[in-house]
């Protein structure tokens, strides 16, 4: 990969808002190019690379936080009535910077449920739950806002600390079977790196304001949870009938079962020549099975 020195620039700096399980692998990725990345959280951190934004409790970041950036990566999702927290709270600010970039990491749930059929981007979006249609809604904000704004509809996100395997040591699992069900998912590293692959190529690529980033290969979530007892060298536990699960599940986990669609990555992997580095859910897990 090229050096963020000589394809955008030494003086890049950005604000990573929310600071989770993506922010961080972005954060701590886009250090190693040389780039200055202050992040968010909504606790007091003494990091001295850390700020402390809090939307519901109305604490937003100093003045000095925002001297010098030139890019910022929105990880934070819509609160409880729907809004987004940093366009609630930081949008005026964020339009009064001269800013190169901005990303926003959404969620594939806006497509909604195609029983199992690909999507793409070019597909109008057309949730089913509550919670996907404020999530389009704050993606419109974003366009909206006139930031130089890029959208990342993502699926399932996993990576080490955050698998399968976290699950099964946690006896958090729980192996349901519905037929013809696929889920799609990505490993937080192809966050990362094809967020930045776009930033290194953004001048000679041509600009989607939207993109998926997923894997190449939906599938089952029995087939990912075999695989994992298969490397653990478990025996895996009697899969159970949705049917018959469902009524134990909480109310969130339910309704992940309830939309079944292939999410394509096409224009990413084919038009946009990113290469993944986990293709599929086997490659990916081998790397959270070796930082176990
Ligand atoms: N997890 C998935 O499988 C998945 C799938 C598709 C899309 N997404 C979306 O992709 C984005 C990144 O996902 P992730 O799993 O990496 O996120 P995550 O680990 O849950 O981190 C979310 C971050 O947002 C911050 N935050 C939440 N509410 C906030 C508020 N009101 N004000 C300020 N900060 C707030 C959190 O602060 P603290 O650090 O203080 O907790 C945290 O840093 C999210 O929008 C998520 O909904 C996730």
């Amino acid at each position: 990969m090229k050096s963020f020195a000589s394809s955008l620039g030494n003086k890049n700096k950005f604000l990573i808002l929310g600071c989770g399980f993506s922010g961080s692998f972005f954060a701590k990725t886009i250090r190693q190019f040389g780039c200055t990345a202050l992040t968010s959280s909504r606790s007091e951190d003494k990091d001295p690379n850390s700020f402390v934004f809090n939307s519901e409790k109305a604490i937003v970041p100093n003045e000095k936080i925002f001297d010098g950036v030139t890019h910022i990566l929105s990880c934070i999702p819509p609160d409880k009535q729907g809004n987004d927290p940093v366009l609630q709270s930081l949008k005026s600010k964020l339009q009064n910077l001269s800013l190169e970039w901005v990303g926003y990491l959404s969620t594939t749930g806006v497509y909604g449920n195609t029983k199992g059929d690909w999507v793409s981007e070019m597909d109008q979006p057309n949730p089913f739950q509550e919670r996907s249609q404020k999530r389009l809604n704050c993606e419109k904000e974003w366009i909206n806002s006139g930031l130089p704004v890029q959208i990342f509809r993502l699926p399932g996100i996993y990576g080490p600390g955050r698998s399968t395997f976290d699950a099964i040591r946690n006896q958090k699992i729980r192996v349901i079977f519905k037929k013809d069900q696929v889920f799609s998912r990505i490993h937080v590293a192809d966050i990362t790196n094809a967020i930045i692959y776009l930033l290194q190529n953004k001048d000679s690529l041509k600009f989607h304001q939207i993109i998926n980033i997923t894997d190449d290969e939906p599938c089952s979530q029995i087939e990912v949870i075999q695989h994992c007892y298969d490397l653990l060298g478990l025996k895996m536990p009697k899969p159970i009938y949705f049917e018959d699960a469902k009524n134990e599940l909480s109310a969130i986990a339910q309704s992940f079962w309830m939309e079944n669609r292939r999410v394509s990555n096409k224009l990413l992997c084919k038009t946009l020549g990113y290469k993944l580095i986990y293709k599929n859910y086997k490659l990916g897990l081998k790397n959270c099975f070796l930082n176990i």
